[in-house]
């Protein structure tokens, strides 16, 4: 239950997530009487079309039944992965194992981040943030009907997240990377709370044959999603100090995948 009274995020869940935040955001948190933790006084500024409609309260109602799969689908093409896969790939490319602190970037309804928690166990955590006020609260009505004791969710900016450095273990970033206003500095952000040696997964969009350069600006501005170029991703990873750096095309998707190096 949530300090309101309505269905949320487990007490032990928020407790353990609390202990990642930094200072000024611990205090933030106490009093949050919300059934995830909210951080946020406003949503951050939009980036468009798509952006606006993560934040109705409509969005959250159909998105993990029929919008993501319908327009992930659309965006992988016919041969490539279902959802299923999509959550296997993220956990295989995190290499997930029993004890890990998960962060799952722009987590909308968690629906991602509710299919790490059997693979971190009980003993494991994994931390939903988001900035949208509707997509939290379908988040957290979903995990306490699941019953999901391990899974804390956040609203909070991707561009100055509230954790300590170095707090996860792996960051998981799937379908929201191209939506943000600073993509590399949100990757910067993305870096500074992984441990060293900690893992990347990333799912978002690649600019291949089809969408040639002169129609690249105006879907860019159409939808407030930017289509990255074949390298430009894992070339920021490399800049940041990841290796082992794999990355699989599918349609207009990538999915990319790197271990944070230690030294
Ligand atoms: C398409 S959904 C992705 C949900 C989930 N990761 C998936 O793969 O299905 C994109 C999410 O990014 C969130 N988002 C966009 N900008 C953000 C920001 N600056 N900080 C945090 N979340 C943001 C939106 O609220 C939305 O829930």
């Amino acid at each position: 239950m949530s300090a309101d009274g309505g269905q949320g995020i487990s007490g032990a869940a928020r407790r353990r997530t609390i202990e990642l935040l930094d200072e000024p955001n611990r205090c933030l948190a106490e009093s949050s009487d919300a059934p995830y933790i909210d951080l946020l006084e406003s949503a951050p500024d939009s980036t468009g079309l798509t952006q606006d409609l993560m934040l109705t309260a409509w969005v959250p109602m159909v998105y993990e039944r029929w919008w993501r799969p319908a327009l992930g689908r659309l965006a992988k093409g016919i041969t490539g992965p279902g959802m299923d896969e999509e959550m296997r790939i993220a956990r295989l490319l995190m290499g997930l194992s029993h004890g890990d602190t998960v962060l799952d970037v722009a987590c909308g309804p968690g629906n991602f981040s509710r299919a790490f928690t059997p693979a971190v166990a009980a003993d494991g955590l994994v931390v939903g943030l988001d900035a949208s006020e509707t997509m939290l609260r379908r988040g957290a009505a979903d995990t306490a009907t699941a019953g999901i004791e391990n899974l804390g969710l956040v609203r909070g900016n991707v561009m100055a997240m509230p954790f300590t450095d170095g707090s996860f273990d792996a960051v998981c970033c799937f379908a929201a990377l191209h939506l943000f206003p600073e993509p590399f500095d949100a990757l910067n952000e993305m870096t500074r709370v992984l441990a060293p040696g900690g893992r990347i997964a990333l799912m978002t969009s690649v600019r291949r044959q089809i969408a040639v350069s002169p129609a690249k600006p105006l879907f860019e501005r159409a939808s407030g999603m930017r289509l990255f170029e074949p390298e430009e991703v894992v070339a920021a990873l490399q800049m940041r100090g990841f290796g082992e750096v794999h990355q699989r095309l599918s349609g207009m998707v990538q999915f990319v995948g790197a271990r944070l190096k230690s030294d």
